[in-house]
């Protein structure tokens, strides 16, 4: 189960991802918000953020205008490790190097389409398994 979570910022993009997760036959929850009605960032990342801790959801996508708030807000649950990108270089090098288990993208910085290639390249890239980024991932958890 895959995790979604926006504020009004991300509203637009996160059903067009959604719309995109159901092309692709890949089952979400929508933890909100639901409408374009002014909110706050935090609420919706804590939100996708414990889901994913918990096991809940096994990864999570965030949205919000710059990606940068709701990454912040994610990135305080612990075992999170949520990577905002703006191409598919950094999505990719995030799973493979970080094991980030959560994106997040900022809706007024990439497109729909650049948006919807980043969310594929995040979702079908695996971690390397490679002992130095285990290592070094195990050094950010403390
Ligand atoms: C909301 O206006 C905006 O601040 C928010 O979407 C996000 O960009 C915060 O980092």
């Amino acid at each position: 189960m895959l995790g979604i979570g926006s504020d009004h910022g991300g509203y637009a993009l996160k059903q067009a991802i959604k719309k995109h997760l159901e092309a692709r036959g890949i089952e979400y929850k929508d933890y909100g918000t639901y409408s374009e009605a002014s909110c706050d960032y935090p609420d919706y990342g804590r939100a996708v953020a414990l889901a994913v801790a918990s096991g809940e959801c096994g990864r999570g996508i965030l949205i919000c205008g710059t990606g940068i708030g709701i990454s912040i807000a994610a990135n305080k649950v612990p075992g999170i490790r949520a990577a905002v990108c703006g191409d598919c270089f950094s999505a990719e090098a995030t799973r493979a190097h970080n094991d980030a288990n959560i994106l997040a993208l900022g809706a007024r910085v990439v497109g729909e389409g650049l948006a919807l290639k980043i969310v594929d390249t995040f979702l079908d890239t695996p971690f390397s398994n490679d002992e130095r980024h285990i290592r070094r991932i195990q050094k950010i958890e403390g």
